[in-house]
């Protein structure tokens, strides 16, 4: 049964990919995806549109017109470690909402993929477990006024809306840099060439704290559910794999993959860190005969310190998927166990 016709927006990012692999492979939509650079590799046909500017947004999507749902994945660019623009992030979802709103008399659901920064977890220690009604962030980030626009908006058309509040995303795509399972696989694997163990990059009570992962699949897989189960629609849900390990469980289980030990804590700025070692770096993708890459452009080591350096827990509460049905549920260190082996079987790591 065909669900519809689907926009992802941002699909070639890492989200957006994932989500463009899964529906496509259900069968159940007609996709097209929107970006700025429509010259990347994509599972669907890419139409090229910057959403930063309503007039050519309005005018690339004005023949969209049998689109039913809307999956928002996109987010502008930004350096790790700063304050992702609230204005311009706000102008670009009301920008292809608005143009494909005007477009498409069949609009029905219009979705977009949010965050666990919703609850300020990122500025310091929050009430756990996170639940959707938890109270917002002290500091004003882009998903607020995206969800103000969504729910207000929809108040006065005839379509529904619903967000996803995702954590550390988990995949094993290549060509993301912003992705953790890389990021911790590329860091080993340098240690290891180096004969170190596998120190952990942040603090003592940063090792001790509680985190959590979302796995892009069941994202995926959730963002679908939650567009076609009309229970769901005008709601916000949490998207977590559902356990909240600590780093200090999680740490030896990493270095048995990439038989090392598991260091002791050892706090560093993964840039300033790894800077020094790109020649190591290419002497192992050489003698694994890996996909070229270079240290410093793999990976996203700012990401590390924003994900390694929180001293506090970080869980989000699923109850209320379980409740509307969802029910799915992993088990993160052997996703992520999973996910090396994924990036071993394409030469993205040794
Ligand atoms: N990454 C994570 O670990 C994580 C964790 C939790 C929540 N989230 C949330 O998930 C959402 C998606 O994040 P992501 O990391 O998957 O994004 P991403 O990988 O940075 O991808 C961004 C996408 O947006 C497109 N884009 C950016 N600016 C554009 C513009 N002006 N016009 C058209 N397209 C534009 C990009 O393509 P072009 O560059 O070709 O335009 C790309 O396809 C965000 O709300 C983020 O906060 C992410």
């Amino acid at each position: 049964m065909k669900h519809g016709v689907a926009v992802i927006v941002g699909a070639t990012g890492l989200i957006g990919q994932r989500l463009a692999n899964h529906l496509q492979g259900t069968g159940a939509w007609d996709l097209i995806g929107l970006c700025r650079n429509a010259t990347r590799p994509s599972p669907i046909p890419l139409l090229s549109v910057d959403l930063v500017d309503a007039t050519s947004c309005r005018q690339a999507l004005a023949g969209l017109d049998a689109v039913t749902h809307v999956f928002y994945t996109a987010r502008f660019d930004h350096p790790e470690g700063v304050h992702e623009s609230v204005e311009t992030n706000a102008t670009m979802l009301r920008n292809v909402v608005d143009a494909i709103d005007a477009a498409s008399p069949r609009l029905a659901h219009v979705h977009a993929v949010h965050g666990t920064k919703y609850y300020g977890h990122n500025l310091g220690p929050i009430p756990v477990p996170a639940s959707e009604d938890s109270p917002r962030a002290s500091r004003v980030n882009f998903y607020f006024p995206q969800e103000d626009y969504l729910r207000e908006r929809s108040k006065v058309r005839p379509w529904t809306w619903s967000t996803s509040r995702p954590h550390i995303f988990c995949d094993d795509s290549p060509g993301t840099p912003r992705n953790l399972p890389l990021l911790i696989a590329v860091y080993a694997s340098v240690l290891r060439e180096a004969g170190e163990p596998l120190y952990f990059p942040g603090t003592e009570a940063s090792f001790r704290a509680r985190t959590q992962f979302t796995d892009l699949s069941m994202l995926s897989r959730m963002i679908e559910w939650m567009a076609i189960t009309p229970a769901c629609a005008n709601q916000a849900f949490n998207v977590v794999n559902g356990d909240c390990p600590r780093w200090c469980d999680l740490w030896p289980v990493f270095a048995a993959c990439f038989d090392m030990q598991p260091g002791p804590v050892r706090p560093a700025r993964l840039r300033e860190m790894m800077a020094p070692r790109a020649a190591q770096w290419d002497a192992i993708v050489t003698r694994h005969a890996l996909k070229p890459s270079s240290l410093g452009d793999a990976v996203l080591w700012e990401y590390g310190d924003y994900v390694f350096w929180p001293e506090w827990d970080i869980v989000s509460d699923m109850k209320k998927a379980r409740q509307h049905g969802f029910t799915e549920q992993l088990d993160s260190a052997r996703q992520l166990v999973a996910l090396f082996d994924r990036m071993r079987a394409q030469r993205i790591i040794p």
